[in-house]
């Protein structure tokens, strides 16, 4: 694969994201331009990288660098992409060594851009983003957050693991179908927290992993994400915008609002189904009698039936997980089917949660239910590749729906 490095200062986190690379065997060959030599120097790419590297298209012309490293790729990523670099991509400028690298590619290219908020919002980026995505190129929305000097926005380069997993994916396949191209996909994760007190919650085991494989196969899959993470602790998925809520009833805001122009909807969030009727605004101190207090709890409301009901763009996509245990009512998948109809939902997603086998796993087994009688099952395996295959149940109900 091929790194191309461009001149931003983000350029000191490629080179995290190159150990990864190779510390999980690709070889890679990393291209930076002269700019991003100003802030992080060839040695240090050549030493991470394993290779000598170069610039410009006048070393070593009799290997013909410039059409060699691009048709040799299995992927481009450009890391970080800077306004400049983006600009010329899309107008296929090709004038240093990535730029022609870029020419010839003909496998999948990611851009990570990384710039000021006004760079990224200015109508020349905006455009030149927009035609390098129509023609297929993944380009990932930069995060938000603290920027080089003291200004915050939007422009960050995302953490590095995420880059590598999103790479990962379209690597393994995932990603180089872009039949979520256009589309709007809000995906829910973690599990809320509802509180008794300044202090103390009601929680859940929920870890985020499966909502958040969710959000990255679907930005390789070129969908606009949107995350609702409900205290989930792990690094934000790359090209995701994310929005953190901590209780059922502010999940419901959060998903009720971004779903309103939504293709799909996944609700892989584990929401509290009951929250203390009244928080103490002091905590709960212990009674000198000895006595426990006694906690009366009220029902939240169930999002994923809302959001069933009152979707907000006809042909959408809705999909609902049912952790399940199986009980003396029926099997794991006849509540399943049960739940499915009770929800009202396009997908149910279900696990057998049994024993507590899924949660902060990497792994996960499903069948996913669909509303039409159809079922597909899942065999145990990542929860990338769980991921995948709800992609390509919900891209096929989507296929008609207008972008
Ligand atoms: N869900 C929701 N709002 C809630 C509770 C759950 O949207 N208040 C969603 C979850 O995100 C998941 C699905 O509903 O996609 C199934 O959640 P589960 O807790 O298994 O279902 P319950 O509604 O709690 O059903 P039951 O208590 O009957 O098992």
């Amino acid at each position: 694969m091929v790194l191309g490095v461009t001149g931003g200062i983000a350029a000191y986190k490629a080179a995290e994201l190159l150990r990864r690379f190779t510390e999980s065997g690709h070889d890679v060959q990393v291209v930076p331009t002269a700019a991003a030599l100003e802030f992080v120097g060839a040695p240090t790419w050549s030493a991470l990288s394993g290779k000598p590297v170069a610039t410009e298209v006048w070393e070593s012309v009799h290997e013909v660098p410039h059409v060699r490293i691009g048709q040799g790729a299995d992927l481009v990523v450009v890391a970080p992409a800077t306004a400049d670099l983006l600009a010329k991509a899309a107008h296929g400028l090709a004038d240093d060594l990535l730029t022609n690298t870029l020419l010839t590619a003909r496998c999948p290219v990611v851009f990570v851009p990384a710039m000021h908020t006004e760079m990224w919002e200015h109508q020349a980026t905006r455009a030149n983003v927009a035609t390098l995505r129509e023609r297929g190129a993944v380009v990932v929305e930069p995060a938000e957050g603290r920027l080089t000097g003291k200004d915050t926005g939007k422009g960050r380069f995302p953490d590095p693991v995420e880059i590598f997993e999103l790479c990962r994916g379209i690597l393994a396949g995932g990603g180089t179908t872009h039949d979520l191209a256009g589309r709007h996909v809000v995906v829910s994760a973690g599990g809320t927290r509802e509180y008794l007190d300044p202090v103390r919650f009601l929680g859940n085991r929920s870890s985020g992993l499966q909502g958040y494989a969710l959000a990255r196969a679907a930005a390789a899959r070129g969908a606009r994400v949107t995350v609702i993470a409900a205290n989930v602790a792990l690094a934000d998925p790359a090209g995701a915008r994310v929005v953190r809520v901590e209780t059922t009833r502010e999940l419901r805001e959060a998903v009720l609002a971004a779903a309103a122009d939504a293709d799909a909807v996944v609700m892989a969030a584990a929401p509290a189904d009951f929250r203390p009727t009244a928080v103490s605004e002091a905590k709960i101190k212990k009674a000198a009698d000895g006595s426990a207090p006694s906690i009366e709890l009220v029902q939240n409301p169930d999002i994923l039936a809302e959001i069933s009901q009152r979707r907000g763009r006809t042909g959408s996509v809705v999909v609902g997980f049912a952790a399940e245990t199986g009980d003396a009512t029926g099997s794991v998948l006849e509540l399943g089917r049960a739940k499915l109809a009770r929800k009202g939902c396009d997908l149910l997603v279900v696990n057998d949660v049994s024993g507590g086998a899924v949660f902060g796993s990497p792994d996960n087994e499903a069948v996913i239910l669909a509303a039409d009688g159809g079922q597909v099952a899942v065999p145990a395996g990542s929860k990338a590749a769980l991921a995948e295959v709800i992609w390509d149940q919900v891209a096929v109900r989507l296929a008609d729906a207008p972008r």
